[in-house]
């Protein structure tokens, strides 16, 4: 029970580093099942999503050690579980990798079916489907909520995924790098994160090709070493803080980014005014005058990111003029409309359609955070907004963007945290 005070109008100005990147992080720690050794991975972002991660490898049996805040080092070689608990699975979308790895380990999964953000439906079926194509009996219907997967031997095979799936692409691949011959995946997802599994795949010994495009070639190897490896920079925690400058007017460097993977956010924010230019590991946005209206679609890579969509919401919500964001990925992830709403945006929601009437300001209130990105979206509108904000149901942020408080307070925000002592605790 804790939430974020924010008093909205400091022009926020200076300096941030972007940790470790979260849809990589979490697949890669779960990658490290494979390996024969033990793996040093780096860079690894200090939020709720990853410490659950390396929570499930411990349960599993695998032996954590902790180098600094974001390394750790784990060896594999004691894992003699290969059920992903309930109580830890439900918590996060990601554990369902945990099935991928397993399954290409040791021919056996069990995972409780994965809990994480509400957009919606969120079928696993594409996944289902590559490792049945690779030889793995999979549930027909999924039973007390427990997902089964096993196979005596992987054997590579070609893959077509009727739709673009960043989970599906990844847990195909974690499948089938130690399956015996050539898996292909076809229509694969082309983000950068799905690379970076690929690349870590690779270094530890795996075959991928071509991830990055839409077809990815995995020949099997027998093993997989352990290896030194350090996540990519997030993405979207760049993109949220790039979208934190535009909504105050502000002055931000953001520092270990990679720019091409920020592209379509960049291109997004030009749109609405922001000065955004790039050097090696930088991007600098400056916000000077007005926001603009414009139309935002969420593609998949190299498109608009979904994960950006509430954002450049809260952006939009007080840019002058009619805005359209058509979010093309998921049926539902316009919940958060209605917070921004309570704050005095005008906007209106027809399916997987909003349109934003500019306001001239927003004004603080007591608001929610309905997801992950949600809640990042309520932070932007409530630094950019007349008077206080109080943002609840926090844990959400906190499952994907470390150092929140800090990092937004070292560029001048005025926020901090209020923890309100549970029944129990105060108990206690
Ligand atoms: C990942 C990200 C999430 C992001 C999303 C899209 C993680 C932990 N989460 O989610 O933040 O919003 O990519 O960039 O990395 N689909 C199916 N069947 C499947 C799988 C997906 O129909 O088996 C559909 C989904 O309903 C959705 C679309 O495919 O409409 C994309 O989903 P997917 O890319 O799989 O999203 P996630 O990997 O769950």
């Amino acid at each position: 029970m804790s939430k974020y005070r924010v008093q909205g109008g400091n022009r926020l100005v200076g300096d941030i580093y972007i940790g470790g990147c979260k849809n990589a992080c979490l697949p890669i720690l779960s990658a490290v099942v494979l390996a024969n050794d033990v793996c040093r991975i780096s860079n690894i972002p200090n939020i709720s999503d990853a410490l659950l991660s390396l929570d499930i490898l411990e349960a599993l049996g695998a032996k954590i050690k902790r180098i600094n805040k974001n390394t750790v080092d784990i060896d594999p070689r004691t894992i003699t579980s290969h059920v992903v608990p309930h109580d830890l699975a439900q918590h996060m979308r990601a554990s369902y990798y945990f099935l991928g790895s397993l399954l290409g380990r040791f021919g056996d999964a069990r995972v409780s079916m994965p809990g994480g953000c509400n957009f919606g439906v969120r079928p696993i079926d594409q996944h289902l489907k590559g490792f049945q194509a690779l030889g793995a009996t999979v549930p027909a219907i999924i039973e007390n909520g427990m997902i089964d997967a096993s196979a005596t031997q992987l054997i590579g095979n070609s893959i077509y995924l009727d739709v673009v799936s960043v989970g599906a692409t990844i847990n195909v691949m974690l499948a089938a790098v130690k399956a015996r011959g050539t898996t292909i995946i076809e229509n694969a997802a082309k983000e950068p994160h799905v690379v970076d599994v690929a690349n870590f795949l690779n270094t530890m010994g795996a075959d991928v090709r071509g991830a990055g495009t839409d077809t990815i070639k995995i020949c099997g190897v027998r093993v997989l070493h352990g290896v030194e490896y350090s996540i990519i920079p997030d993405q979207i925690e760049a993109g949220t803080y790039m979208a934190c400058a535009v909504a105050t007017g502000g002055d931000i460097i953001l520092h270990g980014v990679i720019p091409k993977h920020l592209e379509s956010i960049s291109a997004k924010l030009r749109e609405m005014g922001a000065q955004v230019s790039e050097d090696d590991d930088l991007v600098h946005v400056i916000m000077e005058g007005p926001i603009k209206a414009c139309n935002v679609k969420t593609m998949p890579h190299p498109g608009f990111p979904t994960d950006m969509q509430p954002q450049v919401a809260a952006l939009l919500a007080i840019a002058e003029g009619t805005s359209i964001i058509t979010e093309s990925i998921w049926d539902n992830r316009f919940r958060y409309v209605d917070e921004l709403r309570r704050m005095g945006a005008q906007a209106t929601v027809d399916g997987k359609v909003a349109v934003f009437q500019g306001v001239k300001s927003l004004n603080g209130c007591p608001v929610k955070a309905v997801d992950l990105r949600a809640g990042a979206a309520m932070m932007i509108a409530a630094l950019a907004a007349n008077g206080q904000t109080e943002i609840e149901d926090i844990q959400y942020i906190e499952r994907g963007y470390e150092n929140f408080l800090e990092k937004l307070h070292s560029v001048g925000a005025d926020i901090c945290r209020i923890d309100i002592p549970t029944i129990t605790s105060m108990r206690a």
